[in-house]
């Protein structure tokens, strides 16, 4: 299937919607200016925002309106940005680039962007409980979701294995639990953020959900051989950071070649899931899941 154009307009346009959105989002706020400085720094220095554009290509696949997802849609970038600026700290991956720039706390100090991502994740969750166009029983379901999928036994979790993990030998069923919690969980629940604000009915969120699990797996294992096989020009961030910080990765465990069987495996079963739903209109989440798995950056 050539879905190459009609994806690529649609990631254009939505990453410009979105990037319009975060200085009106963040900007009213009675904050600190070096605060919301700080967290616009992150939030503006680009970054593929491949999480809102999931939960947005399921409300296009399903034919909705897309306006009832741009809150949590912001709010899932928020979230991963947060991730990422306490992911570079010297505590955690000690990197200095980030999305081409020098790292939050290069520039404002640990302390002011341990804050920033402090006032990022709990700013995303103002966002969603003050859509106007969601219903007070669906806010409540994306942020339980989305509370399951970042917090302690998702994506927080995923970190404290990721680091605890260091300099040990994994198996490959340790090391892809990592991978699930610690990218999968959120990359998921986009599209399943998606299924919920479209209404998708039990069977196509079951499919959704396998589709969101594969394609999870698949963008960290890319994640990881971007970190020996990118440019840092290309990826925005050091190259050869995983090595440096002793990490179990998809291709220290299996060589480049294993991981990339493994790559290609979860891509296709995630092509094969996104079949499997009904009444869905599957272009633009198939020529995501092709950008996922040939992505340069
Ligand atoms: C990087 O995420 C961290 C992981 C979870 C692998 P992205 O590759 O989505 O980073 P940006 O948002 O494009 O900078
Ligand atoms: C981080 O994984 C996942 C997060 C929750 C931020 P990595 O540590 O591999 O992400 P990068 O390579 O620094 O973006
Ligand atoms: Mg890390
Ligand atoms: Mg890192
Ligand atoms: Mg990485």
């Amino acid at each position: 299937m050539n879905s190459k154009p009609e994806f690529q307009q649609f990631l254009t346009e939505q990453i410009n919607i979105l990037e319009a959105r975060f200085p009106l989002l963040l900007n009213p706020l009675k904050s600190p200016d070096i605060l919301k400085e700080s967290m616009l720094y992150s939030l503006n220095a680009g970054g593929k925002r491949i999480r809102p554009v999931l939960l947005l290509s399921v409300l296009h696949a399903a034919g909705k309106p897309l306006e009832a997802g741009y809150r949590t849609a912001a709010a899932l970038e928020l979230i991963h940005t947060y991730s990422l600026i306490h992911d570079d700290l010297p505590a955690m991956d000690d990197d200095d680039l980030r999305r081409g720039k020098p790292t939050n706390h290069k520039v404002y100090g640990e302390d002011i962007a341990i804050l920033a991502g402090d006032g990022l994740l709990t700013h995303s969750f103002n966002l969603i409980s003050k859509d106007e166009h969601l219903s007070a029983d669906l806010k409540v379901a994306l942020i339980a979701d989305i509370t399951d999928a970042a917090g302690p036994e998702g994506m927080v979790g995923g970190q404290v294995s990721d680091m605890q993990g260091e300099g040990k030998e994994l198996t490959a069923e340790e090391l892809e639990a990592i991978h699930h919690r610690k990218t999968g969980d959120l990359l998921s629940v986009s599209l399943m953020a998606g299924g919920k604000i479209a209404g998708l009915n039990e069977e196509d969120n079951k499919y959704l959900s396998l589709l969101g699990k594969h394609l999870g797996l698949a963008f960290q294992i890319k994640d990881d051989l971007l970190d020996i096989e990118g440019t840092v020009e290309e990826i925005g961030k050091p190259v050869g950071s995983d090595a440096g910080n002793d990490k179990n990765t998809y291709p220290s465990l299996l060589g480049l070649d294993g991981a990339k069987k493994k790559l290609d495996i979860h891509l296709n079963e995630a092509r094969m899931n996104l079949q499997r739903i009904r009444h869905f209109n599957p272009v633009v989440l198939d020529g995501l899941i092709t950008y996922i798995g040939e992505r340069k950056g």
